[in-house]
């Protein structure tokens, strides 16, 4: 089959981390008759340089008009005056919203080899595989008002937290779904002894549980979750929260798997998302979960495996391959059994590869 991907590296290390997924692809393609056509694009702080913004309409549409997106990172300090008026985020942002893609999956799983990696017991790292469904589209990244300004005492800002109930169940369906495809736990985070959008979040979550009788719904406020990520991680199946909540946690759980360079994320969207999602053949963005890491950037330091399972969501979901996905984490696992490890995962002393050099592991392991 032929598939058009849309691609946008961005900045730091996204350039050199979606160039080895690129080439994950394409031995797939010719491993199993695909063809992959790619229409690259700018996004962050190259388009801001490029165009004055972070993300052109043009770039957007021909996303939409492509089977999936594969983005690399934004962001640097070259773009990081707090007073400019576009910076790179931007168009992340911008990205997520206007391709509607309201659920970001963050899958934390542990490779056995990584575990003396982390700075946590072994015996805690046991068992843990989670999934962490984050809300991208609204909460507080996008809730107005959303400004800056001074008044006579001094400056002021303000950032929204907001919900409609429309955003919170689709969300919220979507982790009933996927929990009843896994273990059937389904823990609602939220913030709901604070906040009134959290006490709403919580009964809309409350209601929808019951048209899932056999799923075992749980609610915990976000700072116990950040606590138990580390103490219990174990205990979890499926997360459902908040945006921001969301973006904290995922971060602190990247801890758990070694490495913010082996998280991937899958963002997906669309009507009835909630019934559709195993089907395969969603439009999706695939994005690593970790920055433009800006100190490495360019020195064929990056860790690209968060990149290359991310392609392998992408063949999951948006292109309905089940099998090709499930042959690239094969070919991750294989590259961690037989001890290739970038700089972030290794222990002190171990030899490292450079990016392209893991990606080339990662070739050898899919095989010709
Ligand atoms: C992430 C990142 C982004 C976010 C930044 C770069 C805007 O931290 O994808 O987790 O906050 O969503
Ligand atoms: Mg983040």
């Amino acid at each position: 089959m032929d598939f058009t991907i849309a691609v946008l590296a961005g900045d730091g290390i996204g350039p050199e981390v979606v160039a080895q997924g690129k080439r994950v692809l394409d031995r797939i393609g010719a491993q199993r008759g695909h063809r992959f056509t790619y229409a690259e694009g700018m996004i962050g702080g190259c388009a801001i340089d490029a165009h004055g913004t972070a993300l052109l309409d043009a770039t957007t549409n021909a996303c939409l008009g492509a089977d999936a997106v594969l983005l690399g990172a934004v962001g640097g300090p070259k773009w990081d005056d707090p007073k400019a008026k576009t910076r790179p985020e931007d168009g992340l942002l911008k990205i997520r919203k206007e391709l509607q893609l309201f659920a970001n999956l963050r899958p934390i799983s542990i490779f056995p080899q990584l575990i003396d990696s982390t700075p946590l017991k072994p015996e805690i790292l046991r068992g843990v595989d989670m999934l962490v469904i984050r809300e991208l589209t609204g909460g507080l990244y996008f809730g107005k008002p959303k400004k800056r300004w001074t008044t006579t005492r001094g400056r002021r800002g303000v950032d929204t937290l907001s919900y409609s109930e429309k955003e919170v169940e689709r969300v919220v369906r979507l982790g009933f779904e996927m929990a009843r495809a896994r273990r059937k736990k389904l823990t609602s985070v939220d913030k709901a002894n604070v906040l009134e959008s959290s006490r709403m979040w919580r009964e809309i979550a409350i209601e929808i549980g019951k048209d899932y009788p056999d799923v075992a719904l749980s609610h915990m406020l976000v700072d116990t979750c950040a606590m138990n990520l580390i103490r219990t991680p174990a205990s979890f199946d499926v997360i459902v929260t908040e945006n921001t909540f969301g973006d904290i946690l995922t971060d602190e759980a990247s801890v758990l798997a070694g490495s913010m360079g082996m998280l991937p994320s899958a963002s997906l969207g669309g009507r009835n998302l909630a019934k559709k999602w195993s089907g395969g053949k969603i439009f999706g963005l695939y994005e690593p979960i970790h920055g433009s890491a800006p100190d490495i950037a360019g020195q064929d330091k990056a860790n690209p495996l968060a990149t290359i399972l991310s392609v392998a969501l992408l063949l999951r979901y948006s292109l309905g391959l089940r099998a090709e996905a499930q042959a690239v984490e094969a070919a991750v696992r294989r590259v961690l059994e037989q001890g290739h490890r970038t700089g972030d995962i290794a222990r002190p002393g171990e030899r490292t590869l450079g990016t392209r050099a893991m990606g080339d592991a990662v070739l050898a392991a899919l095989g010709g």
